[in-house]
């Protein structure tokens, strides 16, 4: 006996007649459905509405074993699963937005049909959509219904040409759920092994997330590769090298938001190859926007510090990373030269900074960006924060987060702004935000 619970799978485009098949072979008792009349009158005959290699067979093997058909009649599909995958398409309008018709349109029809068989039923969004959207759909369709459905976002991450492979070992699985008690229960049986529960919108954003930065990495291999060309060398070689770095390269390095980038090095060589590159005539728009894009995170934290409504700001961390006292193309240098300017009472506490220790460029470019850094360094934290509500900016964790939380704890109600996530920071303030969290 077969003791899988029934599916539905709105949608049989590239990702729901995939979807299908791939559920079938599972065991799963699958019926598809979809607007369109060919393409269940396809999967009715065993035969893939859409070309992806090795869906034919399947669909005709599991066909043939009576556990995959389809239908146009989505009641009738509610009425023969107990969970439902939503994998209509998510297209651009006109002016580049997010089209929801389908999804809405679905919601409906599933919405009506859950209202007459009144009995459980879990909806699995796969359909990509900005975060939000899924919280909307559940708000606008399914809230009289709510005492019966189970909503999730379960963001699908198959390639074309390569969907059975990747649909069987996805290369990420997470689920969104509309709030942190909800349950996974009513779709165990569907999810990977070792699914990521976050909220509906983490979700939401993660799958838009991993599509910018393939899309990043694609336009970035191609500059990389128009320069190369340019200067007359194959530049496939050095990216293929590039790829042998998996310390800071292909790596979860440098992918944390936080602190926008300085040091003596990327800003110049972005800088030189940007340059470079305009000079051969070589159009290099993403290598372009880098620095402007910088310039803009240290503007969002300015914009932090403003809205913080306290005019005495207190930096901790000045180097442009732990351990270091090197401030050449420093970001808090940076900050704390705009907050001057805008008339901030600014100091700054890094032990790792002693202006009579810098020497050569690191001297010249703190005396040019900050000249009275002598004067707004500070070594006492108490005596910087007693009196007056503080806005404390934290890039790195360079003092005993023991001693922080004391003197976070008095009278002042001082507030901190969390540059790089330092996790034990939340806790101990009294009033707190991160500046990408
Ligand atoms: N194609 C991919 O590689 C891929 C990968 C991951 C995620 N996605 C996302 O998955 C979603 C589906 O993509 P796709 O490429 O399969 O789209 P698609 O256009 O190939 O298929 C969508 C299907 O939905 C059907 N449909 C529309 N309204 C319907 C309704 N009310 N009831 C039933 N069926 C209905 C359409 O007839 C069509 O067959 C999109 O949001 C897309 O962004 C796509």
């Amino acid at each position: 006996m077969n003791n899988n619970p029934s599916i539905s799978v709105f949608g049989l485009g590239y990702v729901g007649s995939v979807t299908a098949a791939c559920l079938a072979k599972r065991g799963f008792q699958v019926v598809g459905c979809d607007i369109s009349q060919a393409k269940t009158d396809q999967i009715n005959s065993g035969v893939a509405p859409i070309s992806e290699p090795g869906l034919d067979e399947l669909i005709s093997q599991q066909h043939e074993v009576g556990r995959i058909h389809a239908t146009t009649d989505a009641a009738s599909a509610i009425k023969a699963s107990t969970i439902s995958f939503i994998c209509v398409g998510t297209p651009s309008t006109a002016s580049g937005a997010l089209d929801l018709r389908f999804v809405e349109g679905v919601s409906q029809q599933i919405a009506d049909a859950i209202k007459e068989k009144k009995e459980r039923h879990a909806i699995v969004f796969r359909s990509t959509m900005l975060p939000g959207s899924t919280r909307q759909l559940a708000e606008r369709f399914f809230s009289e219904v709510s005492h019966l459905v189970d909503v999730f976002f379960y963001p699908e991450f198959l390639r074309q040409g390569a969907a059975l492979a990747d649909f069987e070992d996805p290369s990420l699985s997470a689920i969104g759920v509309l709030e942190v008690s909800q349950k996974t229960d009513s779709i165990t049986g569907v999810l990977e092994k070792d699914t990521e529960v976050v909220l509906v919108e983490s979700a939401e954003l993660l799958k838009y997330s991993c599509n910018a930065f393939h899309a990043a990495k694609v336009a970035f291999a191609n500059e990389i590769g128009r320069i190369g060309k340019a200067v007359g060398l194959d530049s496939s070689k050095v990216m293929h090298l590039l790829c042998q770095d998996d310390r800071l390269n292909i790596s979860s390095y440098y992918l944390r938001p936080g602190t926008p980038f300085g040091g003596s090095c990327l800003p110049k060589d972005v800088s030189a190859l940007c340059q470079k590159a305009r000079s051969m005539g070589v159009a290099v728009p993403m290598l372009d926007s880098l620095l402007e894009s910088n310039q803009r995170h240290l503007e969002s934290l300015i914009e932090r510090v403003e809205f913080s409504k306290t005019r005495r700001v207190l930096l901790v961390g000045l180097a442009f990373k732990a351990g270091t006292d090197d401030l050449r193309g420093s970001a808090m240098l940076e900050l704390a030269a705009s907050l001057l300017l805008r008339d901030f009472d600014v100091k700054i506490f890094d032990p790792d900074v002693a202006p009579r220790n810098l020497v050569g460029a690191n001297q010249r470019f703190a005396a040019a960006k900050l000249p009275s850094l002598d004067s707004l360094l500070v070594s006492d934290l108490a005596v910087a924060l007693k009196g007056e509500r503080t806005t404390l900016v934290i890039s790195k964790p360079c003092v005993e987060i023991v001693e922080l939380k004391k003197l976070l704890g008095g009278d002042e109600e001082h507030h901190v702004i969390d540059v790089n996530g330092w996790a034990d920071l939340k806790s101990i303030a009294p009033s707190y935000e991160g500046l990408c969290w």
